[in-house]
């Protein structure tokens, strides 16, 4: 039998084991998924079982996506680039990290239409996941990147990983094509991202969080003449992205699956 984990902190409302044990299911793998909570002190020792095979492969999330990075072996470009690992597995006897965010955001867009060449594009935030946004966003060529975050500090430092973007104060709202949510506002429904928006129509407006499935941000570009999208299929194309990477198989996103993450 082989074992996958994600490890994180909090790690409680992580909904990976739910997928991946049905796509396991699905395709008779003989594998079980489960979470792991760690702390910093125990990262080391996880990792460091995927080399002797106790482990077969590990999603990383918040706050470690960075700090597995030193208990690497070797790291694919996209996680070199976004310094941010959220698949690890065995390659030979080197234990790699990848990053699958990246996919899983472009797949989510690809999904809906949206065509990003030459769109002007403005991401809240400066977590974890953002360098993987900005990757995502440039290789599909965004005309433009805005970055706002309340701490600037944390902005600006995404610029040694991008030199193309733009940080601007939090509270700005330049005019954009595109508005991405990716902060960790809007997770309590009573989170107001205190934007106002009340004369911005016809654009996207996307928000990494899918539970809640829509956010206030969400709600209140949609009452005023917006798209919207939540992360709901970001965070399930990113899944099948590690999936095929330790199992070589393509799992099915259908209905059910999606539905998996409403309940
Ligand atoms: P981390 O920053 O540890 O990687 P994250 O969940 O990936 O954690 O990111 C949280 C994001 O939400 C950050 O951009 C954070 O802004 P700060 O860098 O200023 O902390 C943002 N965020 C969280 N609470 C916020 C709030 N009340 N107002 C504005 N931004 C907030």
């Amino acid at each position: 039998m082989k074992k996958y984990f994600v490890i994180g902190n909090p790690i409680e409302h992580s909904l990976s084991p739910k997928l991946h044990n049905y796509w396991i299911k699905k395709n008779d793998i003989k594998a079980i998924y489960e979470k792991k909570k760690l702390n910093l002190e125990q990262l080391k020792e996880i990792i460091l079982t995927v080399k002797n095979k106790e482990i077969h492969g590990i999603n990383v999330t918040v706050p470690f996506k960075k700090e597995v990075i030193r208990y690497l072996d070797t790291l694919t470009p996209e996680a070199e680039i976004t310094q941010s690992v959220n698949t690890i597995y065995l390659v030979g006897n080197q234990i790699q990290g990848h990053n699958t965010d990246i996919a899983g955001f472009t797949l989510s867009l690809r999904e809906i239409n949206v065509n990003i060449v030459n769109k002007k594009i403005l991401v809240l935030g400066a977590g974890g996941v953002v360098p993987s946004i900005i990757y995502a966003l440039n290789q599909m060529k965004a005309s433009s990147i805005c970055v706002s975050n309340r701490t600037k500090n944390k902005a600006e430092d995404l610029k040694k990983l991008f030199n193309n973007i733009t940080v601007i104060n939090w509270g700005e709202v330049p005019d954009f094509d595109v508005i991405i949510n990716a902060t960790s506002l809007g997770l309590n429904d009573t989170d107001d991202i205190g934007l106002d928006f009340s004369k911005v129509k016809n654009k996207l407006f996307y928000d990494v969080i899918y539970n809640p499935q829509e956010t206030n941000f969400l709600k209140k570009a949609k009452y005023f003449g917006n798209k919207t999208v939540n992360g709901k299929m970001m965070f399930i194309y990113q899944a099948s992205a590690s999936f095929n990477l330790w199992h070589k198989t393509q799992p099915e996103i259908n209905k059910e699956v999606i539905a998996l993450l409403d309940k």
